[in-house]
């Protein structure tokens, strides 16, 4: 386990919408550059940067056209290469997004495999033998090929499947998963991580993790024995190198030999209930923990979150979220005060937190035409809000030429206009980031365990030595502490006495 995942504190961002410094309406990797230390500066030491590489950009650069160059429209190689050298000057480290289950169609591998003539990347992609055979219920295309087959897409129609083998062959054009082009496909995907890292890439966020071999059992095993040889090769050459999954079961993933995995916003998961629950009901009744007297109840949320986090916590980390860039922004459905609390509590659990960029402010989710696939996800990667300036101070470019548009809205959040308010959501992730860096036990491995869940109640828990109170409700409420304490911490108000804390409307404390 890389030991800088203990305290580290990841920042995520969309590189199309961060900072535009050439005016041509898109981000890059300058406009990363010049901002690390505005992110230094939240309290976040780690960065996770969606797919920056060569693409034709169908499912915005998750469609990977060359896995070893850059995305002309971020800058060159060398300029993400500077930008691992300035990230690494003040100490903190960059993931990268490998894709390792589908390239582009335009990816060159693709585009021998489509030739109708045998070659050394026939078998890197999943084909049938003949374009009128079947593909058993797997997606697929067929028809544009000079090759007679058909072939597997792994997720939208511009992403064929990379042939990892079928851990159940049940067709002859099946191939097993020790069959050597298929070894050779697990092989390249090495090649390029061993690429970035030699560059200076300090991990990979790995997309669809769980999807490579097809067929697979329950467990996953034919998937995870893949991984199993990628970790193998990371502790041996790249020992400090982390890798965390887009799986959302720990289970799985971390004894895979990832070393973190996100708890995804899935349909009724204890994560969706705490900001998202109105995705969980038909009518879009919302009973999120953290909204105001929604009649929230926590034990929704550690019903599901408990089992996976006791089962795995000597195996990495199970790590909480804002949002990422396929999940509706908090802000849509909370206000200002009921963030704090949520990134209160999301930033004092286990594990290793992610910050979705805009999130520190509050940035809305905007309701918007789908750009490069984005489809409802659009509305989450919206031009990061700077100031005041022309665009939000995102880009210097036309308002008409930007990849979209900023929050028109006059109360538009900006990091300019919270700099100042000690009392803005700003500079209550700053605090909550600063705290969570002095106290150990607020850090990825202390134990968490749950004190008091009685909904109407504050919900209270345990950090290693520390306890921490939840009141989200609209009213004042006590609650009894499992000794006497002082308050360290406190979002609103917070008073020990003895073992009594009473607890203001919508607060939060930490007590020692
Ligand atoms: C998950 C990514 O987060 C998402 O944005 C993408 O569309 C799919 N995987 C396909 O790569």
């Amino acid at each position: 386990m890389p030991k800088w995942l203990k305290d580290a504190v990841f920042y995520e961002i969309y590189p199309q919408s961060f900072y535009d410094t050439n005016a041509d309406g898109i981000g890059d990797f300058n406009g990363i550059i010049e901002k690390l230390d505005y992110i230094r500066g939240l309290g976040c030491n780690a960065l996770w940067i969606n797919p920056c590489f060569d693409s034709p950009f169908k499912d915005a650069g998750y469609d990977v056209r060359d896995y070893k160059k850059v995305a002309p429209r971020y800058g060159t190689n060398d300029d993400l290469v500077r930008l691992f050298d300035e990230a690494h000057k003040r100490d903190m480290h960059v993931l990268l997004d490998l894709v390792p289950g589908h390239t582009s169609e335009e990816h060159e591998w693709f585009c021998a495999s489509q030739k109708a003539e045998k070659n050394e990347y026939s078998n890197r992609y999943v084909w049938t033998r003949s374009w009128g055979e079947s593909a058993q219920g797997f997606p697929y295309v067929g028809g544009e090929s000079e090759r007679s087959g058909v072939y597997l897409l792994n997720f939208f129609k511009c992403q064929p499947a990379l042939n990892y083998g079928f851990y159940r062959v049940d067709r002859p054009w099946q191939l097993p998963v020790d069959h050597p082009d298929c070894i050779a496909t697990r092989e390249a995907m090495k090649d390029v991580m061993r690429f970035w890292l030699d560059l200076g890439c300090d991990g990979y966020r790995v997309d669809m993790a769980a999807s490579l071999v097809k067929n697979d059992d329950e467990k996953k095993s034919g998937t995870s024995a893949i991984w199993k040889d990628v970790r193998r090769m990371l502790d041996e050459e790249y020992p400090e190198a982390a890798l965390v999954a887009e799986w959302g079961v720990p289970q799985q993933s971390l004894k895979a030999g990832f070393h973190m995995d996100f708890y995804l916003n899935w349909h009724l998961n204890g994560y969706s209930t705490l900001m998202r629950d109105y995705e969980n009901h038909e009518n879009g009744e919302n009973h999120s923990y953290f909204k105001k007297d929604a009649g929230g109840d926590i034990n929704r949320f550690l019903k599901d979150y408990l089992p996976q986090y006791l089962d795995t916590k000597e195996d990495g980390y199970f790590c909480l979220l804002t949002c990422n860039h396929d999940t509706n922004r908090p802000r849509l459905a909370l206000d200002i005060p009921e963030l704090k609390l949520a990134y209160a509590f999301l930033f004092t659990m286990p594990g290793v937190p992610y910050l979705y960029y805009g999130d520190e402010i509050g940035m809305r989710y905007l309701d918007l035409p789908t750009k490069e696939g984005g489809y409802s996800r659009t509305g989450s990667r919206t031009p990061m809000q700077w100031d005041e300036s022309k665009n939000l101070g995102f880009s210097k470019g036309d308002a008409a030429d930007l990849y979209l548009p900023v929050d028109p809205a006059p109360d538009a959040p900006t990091v300019s206009g919270q700099e100042n308010d000690p009392d803005s959501l700003l500079n209550t992730v700053k605090a909550l980031l600063a705290l969570r860096h002095r106290e150990k036990d607020l850090q990825a491995d202390a134990e968490f365990s749950q004190l008091q869940t009685r909904i109407g109640q504050p919900f209270v828990y345990r950090r290693g030595d520390l306890v921490l109170a939840i009141n989200p409700d609209g009213s004042e409420k006590t609650c009894t502490l499992p000794a006497a304490g002082e308050v360290i911490f406190s979002i609103g108000s917070a008073k020990a006495e003895g073992r009594t804390l009473t607890l203001g409307a919508q607060s939060f404390a930490v007590i020692r």
